[in-house]
């Protein structure tokens, strides 16, 4: 599959490189082309893996990731056009962090909307499905932990997209997908990252995902 990855932080080379891994071809996308990251990025990559503009990743992937700074995914759509999705799964593994009032930060857009449902009206025509936002990008592929492997938790509106990303994440090292619902679940979604940010910080150890015990 031809993968475009929106964004060249840690979240954006840890899911190309998780998807490079099991074999499919990566193009990461940056503000602009030749970005320092991506051009390192792909030299330890190999040739399953490309860079350019956020344009041309997005025109390359027949699935497209956005690991951008959540706030800014409005111009990140404008900068590929909302067309280059259409019809495309599209994984959001964003947050709409707010650190303006300082540690630990906020959710700039929250209540009765969410960075998942902004990115759903921005791009209209393509199936956003929320995912690998609630745990750090160290884990995001094949997550080892000693209490066995974490849950990752997913919404979306399209049932066939979530069924298709539910079966990446079990490639990616994650058995345990719940559906959260509807892409509106991303306003919950969103806000276990604040939670996993609080919990890391008070407990000093950010190796840590969540898992529901069951009796
Ligand atoms: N870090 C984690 O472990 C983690 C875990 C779960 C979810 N997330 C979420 O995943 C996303 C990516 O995280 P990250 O740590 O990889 O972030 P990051 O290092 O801040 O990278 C974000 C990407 O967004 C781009 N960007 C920044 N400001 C922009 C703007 N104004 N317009 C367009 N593009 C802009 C950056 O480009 P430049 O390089 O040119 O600045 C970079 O490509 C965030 O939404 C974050 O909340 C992060």
């Amino acid at each position: 599959m031809k993968v475009g990855i929106l964004g060249t932080g840690d979240v954006g080379r840890a899911l190309g490189r998780g998807f490079v891994t099991l074999g499919h071809e990566v193009r990461l996308g940056a503000r602009s082309a030749n970005h320092e990251k991506a051009l390192e990025w792909v030299g330890e990559m190999g040739e399953r893996a490309s860079q350019g503009a956020f344009a041309e990743a997005a025109a390359f992937g027949d699935l497209v990731v956005f690991a951008t700074l959540g706030v800014a995914n409005p111009d990140v759509v404008k900068a590929i056009g909302p067309e280059t999705v259409a019809g495309k799964v599209v994984i959001d593994a964003t947050n709409p962090l707010d650190f303006s009032k300082g540690f630990p930060p906020d959710l700039a857009i929250k209540g009765n909307d969410s960075g998942g449902e902004t990115l759903q009206r921005l791009i209209p025509e393509a199936k956003v499905i929320k995912a690998f936002n609630i745990v750090g990008n160290a884990l995001m592929f094949r997550p080892e932990l000693p209490g066995g492997p974490p849950d990752m938790y997913i919404a979306g509106n399209d049932a066939d997209a979530k069924a298709k990303v539910a079966a990446l994440l079990n490639e990616f090292g994650w058995p345990t997908v719940v559906d959260f619902g509807g892409i509106a679940a991303s306003r919950w979604l969103e806000a276990m990252c604040i939670a996993w940010v609080i919990i890391g910080a008070a407990t000093g150890n950010w190796r840590q995902a969540f898992k529901m015990l069951k009796g």
